[in-house]
């Protein structure tokens, strides 16, 4: 796409213009027929890392469980997992990519050396989940898998012949060793991270200490036969501006395919997290804001990468981002363990919303984490398992995978607090491959309810066909072990659809998307 219809497509979408009224009623105006953009499916990858209770005692309980596994991994998460479609898993860090030895997580398990888990809690890893289980699960759930390689601690021989290892097909030492220990058809691997954080946890680098060693390191993983990577180079710690262009001068344009990005949202600040759970309405307003503070950054580090690379062909990969807040009372404080409530399905919606629109340069972006680690999607205590409210997003946001992007304009009222404003609509449309019509709503403001009327134009579509809502007693409400439905995915019938005019009552603290086919 060339810069000035990048300007006009800019001017088009997602025109917020809050009116000053305390009137709660909005009004919208869909484009179906003006969508030029896809909304990558990799905008919902998942992260795990080996940190806290994501990898063991969550996803994977081992073959001998009495907890139903394939295996290995628990049948309940596996099935969850396939509900949501994911498109690509990132593994084995974080933090832990740095210090991970591939080849210590390979052959016989009771074989395998163990080492500490310096960054998590200084726990004793087992390296029982290595690269077989990690690939058969991606497998398994019908996932890309997304490899950090590790740069901070590793070699680049040692990165070199992991790809080997996975993804050659003819005769070699590593080919050899895959073969031996069970796996006779390489996998296929495409998105390959070269190091995580490297300007922090993966080893406290320059810039351009950074770039040197992303040439020395990308050069020698190679792509074998039909394999291509997809090479992810470690990017910026939020908005460190001068990472990504140093980054974008100091490597050449054709060794890369992303940067990637990482941003937390904090009730606070990094040093005053806020509690995941009982938390105030300030603090709730504080904590949306902060969400959506991230588009503020995806346009500056874009528009850096424009100055580079105009045509878009590199991505910015948003592979860690969601809520941190303190832990759960009484877990250990390196496992990262919180609980997740609507506040936070709320702040999914919002971000994934703000993704889609600027999915020309957003093609993938990972919540942090997938299973019992910050902003899951699951929480598990034994036996049991929960689905969070942020689970129930991914769910209903699943039909914007590969769709494209519409074209919307919203005016709407202000939540407003301490001050400040926000829209309290945040929104987003597209058109699926078999032409039905999604639009996506989040009323993050949580007392008044918000009447909307939306203009669809451009479509033949004829009827509501299907309509669902997340929402909850308040913004602290969340699923408990106890209660695991309290906060969950439901029938809305609050949309009426005649002559290209939709309208609706979104209560207050819900997300809805409703289908127009
Ligand atoms: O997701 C938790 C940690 O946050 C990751 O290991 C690291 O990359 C980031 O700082």
């Amino acid at each position: 796409m060339n810069t000035q219809r990048n300007l006009l497509a800019g001017l088009l979408l997602f025109v917020a213009i809050p009116f000053i009224s305390a009137q709660e009623k909005a009004q919208m105006v869909v484009n179906a027929d003006l969508g030029t953009e896809t909304i990558n499916r990799h905008i919902y990858g998942q992260f795990s890392e080996h940190l806290g209770r994501c990898i063991y005692d969550g996803l994977w309980v081992g073959e001998d469980s009495k907890i139903p596994n394939t295996n290995g991994v628990r049948n309940d998460i596996i099935a969850a997992l396939k509900h949501i479609n994911i498109p690509n898993l990132r593994w084995p860090g974080g933090c832990f990519a740095d210090e991970y030895h591939w080849r210590d997580g390979i052959g016989p398990r009771d074989q395998r050396p163990k080492m500490v888990n310096t960054h998590w809690g200084g726990v004793t890893e087992d390296n029982s989940f290595g690269t077989h289980e990690f690939l058969n699960l991606c497998e398994e759930l019908g996932t890309e898998p997304y490899i950090c390689g590790n740069m901070g601690s590793g070699s680049v021989e040692e990165m070199s012949k992991w790809v080997e290892y996975i993804t050659f097909d003819g005769e070699s030492p590593m080919a050899k060793l895959r073969k031996q220990n069970g796996r006779e058809k390489p996998w296929k691997v495409q998105f390959w991270g070269v190091g995580n954080e490297n300007w922090g946890c993966g080893g406290n680098m320059s810039p351009e200490g950074y770039a040197e060693n992303y040439r020395r390191y990308a050069t020698y993983c190679r792509n074998y036969g039909t394999n291509h990577l997809f090479k992810i180079a470690g990017g910026p710690n939020v908005d460190d501006y001068n990472w990504t262009s140093t980054l974008m001068k100091n490597i050449p344009g054709h060794m890369m395919n992303g940067i990637s990005l990482h941003y937390y949202t904090f009730a606070d600040s990094w040093t005053n997290k806020g509690n995941a759970t009982g938390f105030d309405d300030n603090e709730y307003f504080r904590t949306i804001e902060n969400a959506a503070h991230i588009e503020e950054l995806i346009e500056r580090h874009t528009a850096i990468m424009d100055q580079y690379d105009p045509e878009k062909r590199l991505g910015l990969i948003i592979d860690e981002w969601g809520a941190w807040y303190n832990v759960e009372p009484g877990t250990n404080p390196g496992f990262l363990y919180q609980q997740n409530t609507l506040r936070d399905a709320l702040l999914a919606g919002v971000s994934l919303n703000i993704f889609h629109k600027h999915c020309d340069r957003v093609k993938m972006a990972n919540i942090a984490q997938m299973v019992n680690v910050l902003q899951a999607m699951i929480l598990t205590e034994g036996e049991k398992m929960i689905l969070t409210p942020t689970y129930h997003v991914f769910d209903m946001y699943k039909v914007h995978q590969d769709a494209t992007l519409l074209p919307i304009e919203v005016k709407c009222s202000n939540y407003e607090r301490l001050g400040r404003s926000l829209p309290a609509v945040s929104a987003s449309a597209s058109k699926d491959k078999n032409g039905a019509i999604h639009i996506s709503l989040v009323n993050i403001d949580p007392a008044n309810d918000i009447e909307i009327s939306c203009a669809v134009r451009g479509t033949n579509a004829a009827n509501v066909s299907n309509a669902q809502i997340i929402t909850g007693e308040n913004v602290r409400a969340c699923n408990t072990f106890d209660k695991p439905e309290n906060v969950r995915l439901a029938n809305f019938k609050g949309a009426k659809y005649k002559n290209g005019e939709l309208t609706m009552k979104i209560p207050a603290k819900s997300l809805v998307t409703i289908e127009l086919k």
